[in-house]
């Protein structure tokens, strides 16, 4: 057949789409589906069963990534990765993370069904905590899977109840007995919504971003004095929130006072005990600070630990500050980016170069093999919110180009 005419099925996408998005759906429109819980459980049950379906071989290492391969006439070469991740964040969308793996799924299933082979195999791959809501960091078991993070340390985090990474990994059983290891690969593509406003504002269908910006985030703990709101008296207090207070408006301001190019956001906080009618003792909140420029966010995040320091001590509350997690930005392959463009205008999409902002397992992969993405507007820019949408024409533009891209890929020797 001629393959450049090979095109995926958009009713059959939408209906997987449709299928995932009610495992944990919620009253708004979106999903809950946190990482290790019933509802991942339930959703990556639902995937292999579809791998297996497709005749591809499922294998889930220890870290709980889900690889589904398509055997290529060649078994030899290193595979095409393409994949994103199934969890989302509290009351988050039904595209982030879903569409990367129901679009290469859909790519598998189109080609099985036209009878293509390709030279190397394709594999998918569902990411396992990608998200980073739950249990931080984010894009963490990649960053294993790349030999960056620790999977020790990985298993230790723990949610907000105490429970560890690695228990709720083997509760939900998937924890498999693969090492997490970096094996060859060929390349790694990822499909996702843009999650942004700038596709959707330019009237564009196809986004090849250049890479995505680093990521750094800081875990906050201050300590106060609890008493009594109505016998103790404004002058003396030691009042923890009063200080993250402080603390959250510098995060805020600090882009600016840096000249820009950067973001910087206080997306958590826990306040103790969390009573109208006493002085917090206890807060932890975190900060997340991203920019194309890794040494800007750096020099910002000097500022405002010195800031953070002298809050501290001028209202008497101890701080405690975690370095958390750092990616650096990630410039994407060249090569890819040029094919994800090109291969758009030979399907006849509008495309455009542009910046991740949000973070992506291709961080990662980014530093083991040659990676790129291709994004779809998001409507209205909004992502991680339950009304997070978009058009089911662009959902299907998006898993063309990439079936495109991977058939050239799989096809290289
Ligand atoms: C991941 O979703 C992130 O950008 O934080
Ligand atoms: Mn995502
Ligand atoms: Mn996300």
């Amino acid at each position: 057949m001629d393959l450049k005419s090979l095109k995926i099925n958009r009713k059959r996408l939408q209906e997987s789409l449709d299928e995932m998005a009610k495992i944990g759906a919620t009253p708004g429109g979106g999903v809950q589906r946190l990482t290790l819980s019933d509802e991942d459980k339930q959703a990556r049950d639902l995937f292999v069963k579809w791998l297996k379906e497709l005749g591809c071989e499922v294998t889930i290492d220890e870290m709980g990534n889900i690889f589904g391969k398509r055997a290529g006439r060649n078994n030899d070469l290193p595979p095409v990765l393409s994949g994103s991740h199934i969890d989302s964040q509290p009351k988050g969308g039904r595209f982030d993370g879903i569409l990367g793996v129901m679009g290469p799924l859909e790519v598998l299933r189109t080609l099985h069904e036209n009878n293509v082979e390709t030279e190397r195999p394709i594999t998918i791959v569902d990411w396992t905590n990608e998200e980073g809501s739950r249990f931080a960091p984010a894009m963490v078991s990649s960053g294993v899977w790349a030999g960056v993070l620790d999977r020790d340390w990985a298993y230790s985090r723990t949610d907000i109840n105490g429970k560890r990474f690695g228990d709720e990994l083997e509760r939900i059983g998937y924890k498999g007995k693969i090492p997490a290891k970096k094996r060859p690969l060929h390349c790694y593509y990822e499909y996702h919504i843009e999650q942004g406003p700038i596709l959707e504002k330019e009237g564009i269908t196809i986004g090849a971003p250049k890479g995505i910006l680093c990521l750094h985030w800081y875990d906050v703990y201050l300590e106060g004095e609890a008493n009594q709101v109505g016998p103790t008296p404004m002058e003396g207090r030691h009042d923890a929130l009063c200080a993250a207070a402080e603390m959250i408006l510098k995060v805020n301001q600090l882009p600016d006072r840096m000249g820009g190019n950067m973001v910087a956001t206080v997306g958590e906080i826990q306040n103790y005990p969390n009573s109208r009618n006493i002085i917090p003792d206890k807060v932890h909140f975190t900060v997340d600070i991203r920019s194309w420029d890794d040494d800007l966010a750096l020099k910002a995040w000097e500022l405002l630990r010195k800031d953070f320091e002298e809050i501290a001590s001028g209202r008497g509350c101890p701080i405690k500050i975690e370095e958390t997690w750092r990616v650096e930005h990630s410039p994407f392959d060249k090569t890819l980016v040029q094919r994800i463009l090109d291969t758009s205008s030979q399907l006849g999409y509008s495309s455009l170069r542009m910046v991740s902002g949000a973070g992506h397992d291709a961080s990662y992969m980014n530093q083991i093999t040659p990676t790129a993405m291709i994004f779809i507007p998001s409507i209205g820019g909004r992502s991680h919110v339950e009304v997070e949408n978009s058009t089911w024409a662009d959902c299907e533009a998006g898993a063309n180009v990439l079936l495109h891209c991977i058939l050239k890929s799989a096809n290289e020797i």
